[in-house]
């Protein structure tokens, strides 16, 4: 009998509307053979302000590409919503929560989905909530040995309490980490908070700036370095893909850069020696073990290439997944093509429940 998937996306993000554009090539992915037989696709819309919607509207949605215009309405009159799902969620079998950033990739939504008692694609809470936390994902990596940029972790309250601790915390970061150096919310992504700071005063506007987003901050020492990711899949035993590499000709791989198409390009495979290759692909397995993601992530790497270094930068543990996603496009170019990798990845979450 064929098994209902529960498409989860929108949410509560700066990147709700990839989710959306994630879900739109996932749901066709689900009605392309042989996936056609063995699913039933069942939409889930989480609007902006968190309400969710049934999928007659989720599908208008997908149809369309657009968010939902959100109505101005009163926050009072909002709150019993949010706790009423739609009737249909009893149907689902599977989730396939497609949310990128906070509100759906950090835990928030896993902790919900682990209540229903339903299988899930992707990590769980713990290692949701490590991808989305630099701090603790840092901290994590640091265990297992994986190298790393140096960087310090800086409290709001030192950045915006006290006048006589803040120019000993930049006399700090100067003297540890120098410039360039990066100012990041701990909590955030889509570069959205970040600044790369090459004076003084760039730090000190950076770290109040950082600041007002997140009240954990993480400082990081800059380098020189190309930019390349490993797509990992499976669970206890996962695989890597072959290694892409993301080009820009701006400062860094800001929000815009990653969101205006033409702005980047990428290359599948990177043109890297294999030694350095098959190093991130270990690498990235290593990284998907260290927070004990599940099903799905996409590790992202610093290739230093004048010293050969190779340094983890981070994990996401919901890629971005369009047609056009380097996550499923680096897959398609390791021989699984975008519907045997739904396909794959809903049978991970089901071999992976245990209720
Ligand atoms: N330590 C660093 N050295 C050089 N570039 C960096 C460093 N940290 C971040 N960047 C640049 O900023 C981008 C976004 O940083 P990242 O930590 O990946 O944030 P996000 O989680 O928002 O993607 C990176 O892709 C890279 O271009
Ligand atoms: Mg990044």
């Amino acid at each position: 009998m064929a098994q209902t998937i529960g498409l989860l996306f929108g949410g509560c993000s700066g990147e709700h509307e990839v989710s959306i554009l994630s879900a739109r090539a996932i749901a066709r992915a689900l009605t392309t053979p042989p996936n056609t037989e063995k699913y039933n696709l069942l939409p889930f819309y989480i609007q902006k302000n968190g309400i969710w919607q049934s999928s007659a509207v989720a599908q208008q949605v997908l149809e369309s590409g657009q968010p939902l215009v959100v109505e101005e309405q009163n926050q009072e009159g909002d709150r019993p919503q949010r706790w009423q799902f739609p009737a249909e969620v009893a149907e689902i079998d599977l989730w396939f929560p497609i949310l990128h950033g906070p509100n759906g990739e950090d835990g928030t939504v896993q902790g919900l989905l682990q209540l229903t008692q339903t299988p899930y694609v992707g990590a769980g809470v713990l290692a949701s909530a490590m991808g989305m936390d630099k701090i603790a994902m840092k901290t994590a990596f640091a265990q297992a040995g994986l190298p790393q940029v140096k960087y310090l972790t800086v409290h709001r309250h030192e950045v915006w309490s006290n006048p006589c601790v803040f120019p000993k915390l930049c006399d700090r970061i100067e003297a540890e980490l120098g410039y360039p150096c990066f100012v990041k919310p701990a909590n955030l992504g889509s570069s959205v908070g970040i600044t790369k700071v090459r004076t003084r005063s760039q730090l000190e506007a950076a770290l109040d700036s950082a600041a007002s987003y997140d009240r954990r901050i993480i400082v990081e020492a800059g380098v020189t370095a190309r930019e390349v990711e490993c797509a990992v899949l499976g669970n206890d035993q996962p695989i890597a893909s072959v290694v892409g590499e993301i080009t820009y000709t701006s400062d860094f791989y800001d929000y815009e850069t990653k969101y205006t198409e033409g702005k980047a390009d990428l290359a599948i495979p990177a043109p890297l020696p294999d030694t350095i290759t098959a190093q991130i692909q270990e690498m990235a397995v290593q990284a998907f073990l260290a927070i004990d993601a599940a099903g799905i992530a996409r590790v992202d790497f610093f290739y230093v290439e004048q010293t050969g270094e190779v340094l983890i930068n981070e994990i996401n543990t919901m890629p971005g997944f369009t047609a056009t996603s380097m996550y499923p496009m680096l897959w398609d170019a390791s021989g699984i093509s975008f519907p045997e990798l739904v396909d794959r990845l809903i049978q991970f979450g089901r071999e992976r429940a245990n209720f």
